[in-house]
C-alpha cells in the first residue's frame, strides 16, 4: 500500500504519519525529517539543503528524488509493504518521478490524501511547535506540551524551535505549498486517487477521517 499524505506546512502530516506508523505498521518515508538528519549528520548534502531550508525553499528536485529511491529500496529489500510519502512529491518533476520509481518496483500510489486547514490555524501551529533536537518528537507550547517545560518526554532531549518555524519562513513556506499543492491534485485527480480531510479537528478525529477515506 502506498499512501501519499499532503497538506501544508503545519497542517499534521508528521502528526499522522507517526500515528500511521504506530497503529498500522507503515514505513514512512519524510523527505523533511530525511533532509534533517543530513543537517544534523553534518554531511555534504545537508550543507547544502539546510540554504534552501533555512529560507523556506524548495530542495532542488534531484536531491529529493534521489534520497527517496534510495529510501524505498532499502526499505523493500527489509521486507517493508505499506509506505507513507510525506512531504513528497512537492513539484511536477517530483511527481512524475515517483510514479516511475514505484513502477520499477510493480507499485502505485492507492490513495492521495490532502489534510486541509486555514493559513491563520497554521502560523499558530508552526510558531508554537517546537521539537526534539535528539529524537525529533513534536510538541506544542499550547496544544501538545511536553510534561516539563523545554524537556522531550520520549527521550529527555532538548526542545527547540525549528529554523523554519520563524513568522517570516513560515510565510514563504506557506505560499510555496500554495503554489504547487494545486498542480499535485491535478496530477493525482488523473489517476482519481484524491481524498480531502479537513485537518483543523482534533488528532484522533483528523486519524480517523485518513484512515476511512483511505480505506485502511
Ligand atoms: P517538511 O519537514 O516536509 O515540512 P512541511 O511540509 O513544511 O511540514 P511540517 O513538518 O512543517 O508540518 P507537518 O504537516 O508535518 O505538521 P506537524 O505534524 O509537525 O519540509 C521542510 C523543508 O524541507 C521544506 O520547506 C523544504 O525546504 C524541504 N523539503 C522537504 N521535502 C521536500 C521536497 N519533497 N522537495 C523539496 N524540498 C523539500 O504539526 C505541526 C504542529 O501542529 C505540531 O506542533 C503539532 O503538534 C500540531 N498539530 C498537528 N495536528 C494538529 C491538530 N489536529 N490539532 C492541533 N494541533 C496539531
Amino acid at each position: 500500500m502506498i499512501l501519499l499524505l499532503f497538506g501544508a506546512p503545519g497542517s499534521g502530516k508528521g502528526t499522522q504519519s507517526a500515528l500511521l506508523v504506530e497503529k498500522k505498521g507503515f514505513f514512512q518515508i519524510s523527505t523533511g525529517d530525511l533532509l534533517r538528519s543530513a543537517i544534523r549528520d553534518g554531511t555534504k548534502l545537508g550543507n547544502d539543503a539546510k540554504l534552501y531550508l533555512d529560507q523556506g525553499k524548495l530542495v532542488p528536485d534531484s536531491v529529493v528524488i534521489g534520497l527517496v529511491d534510495d529510501i524505498l529500496e532499502k526499505a523493500l529489500s527489509k521486507g517493508h509493504k505499506l509506505f507513507i510519502f510525506d512531504g513528497f512529491p512537492r513539484t511536477g518533476a517530483q511527481a512524475q518521478s515517483l510514479k516511475e520509481i514505484l513502477k520499477k518496483h510493480e507499485l502505485y500510489a492507492e490513495a492521495a490524501v490532502f489534510i486541509n486547514v486555514d493559513n491563520e490555524v497554521l502560523v499558530k501551529r508552526l510558531t508554537g511547535r517546537r521539537i526534539c533536537q535528539v529524537c525529533g518528537s513534536v510538541y506544542h507550547i499550547e496544544n501538545n506540551p511536553s510534561k516539563k517545560s523545554g524537556i522531550c518526554d520520549k527521550c529527555g532531549g532538548q526542545l527547540i524551535l525549528r529554523s523554519d518555524d520563524k513568522e517570516e519562513v513560515v510565510l514563504s513556506r506557506l505560499e510555496t505549498y500554495q503554489v504547487t499543492a494545486g498542480l499535485l491534485r491535478n496530477f493525482y485527480n488523473s489517476d482519481g486517487i484524491v481524498k480531502e480531510v479537513n485537518g483543523d479537528q482534533s488528532v484522533e478525529v483528523v486519524y480517523e477521517n485518513i484512515v476511512s477515506s483511505a480505506g485502511l
